[in-house]
């Protein structure tokens, strides 16, 4: 035994091997904890209360969200603004609020929207990446969107797209009529300006400059 070196040693491997798992898991449950933090939804007295969160509360639909550059963090944030009317209202409650994105989301699971698009980073690339879309120009006051869909607010002529998007034929792709109600719409609507306040970490990179749909042109 004099002579043996450390690394023929079982028992150096097996102690090596039950620290090295150790700490993994140590690790695992603190990056765990803290994304399960980072991602807590929040809630509308943080809404008033300025609180930023990753992930805002659904009464964040009655804000105006708009997306700028962070020197500091080098990408895109979402910024949450001043109230802005949805659908005609500014004050929808928690409850109404979380309904409608919970519509929204039935809805986007109900038609498939990730057989096309992403969404979040799950989905497909054959259509644009819906993460951002609320935040499309496209759908501003300068965009093209109100004009072709003859509506004047964001929210009317995003619903109008998806309640008859074939009949918009402004790409080389064209999204096909998925019978989408008004009501599924307006949910829908609701779920993607949701998703816009949410803080990706800049994901996806160079929105607004990859998009090859409607803001492209
Ligand atoms: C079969 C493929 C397909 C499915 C499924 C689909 N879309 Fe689309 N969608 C497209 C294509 C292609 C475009 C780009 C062409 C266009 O805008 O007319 C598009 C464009 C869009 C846009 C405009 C994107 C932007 O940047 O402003 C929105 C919003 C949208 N889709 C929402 C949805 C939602 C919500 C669903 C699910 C309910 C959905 N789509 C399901 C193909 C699809």
């Amino acid at each position: 035994m004099a002579n043996k070196s450390v690394w023929s040693d079982n028992r150096f491997w097996q102690r090596s091997a039950t620290w090295v798992t150790g700490f993994a898991s140590l690790l695992l449950i603190w990056l765990t904890l803290d994304t399960s933090a980072q991602i807590q939804m929040g809630t509308d007295a943080d809404l008033k209360n300025g609180v930023q969160k990753r992930v805002p509360g659904p009464t964040v639909i009655n804000y105006k969200i708009t997306y700028e550059m962070s020197a500091k963090r080098g990408h895109e944030v979402p910024v949450i603004g001043e109230k802005e009317k949805f659908f005609g209202r500014d004050d929808y409650s928690e409850e109404e609020a979380g309904a409608l994105l919970h519509l929204g989301k039935l809805g986007s699971q109900a038609k498939n929207c990730m057989d096309c698009h992403t969404l979040l980073g799950n989905g497909a690339y054959y259509a644009p990446d819906l993460t951002k879309a609320w935040l499309d120009p496209a759908w501003g006051p300068d965009g093209a969107m109100q004009a072709l869909t003859g509506k004047n607010t964001k929210e009317e002529a995003m619903a109008e797209f998806l309640q008859h998007p074939d009949q918009y034929a402004t790409h080389a792709r064209m999204m096909p009529n998925l019978g989408i109600t008004a009501e599924e719409a307006k949910g829908l609507v609701a779920f993607l300006k949701h998703m816009s306040s949410i803080d990706t970490n800049g994901f996806p990179r160079n929105f607004g400059r990859m998009q090859g749909a409607v803001n492209g042109k």
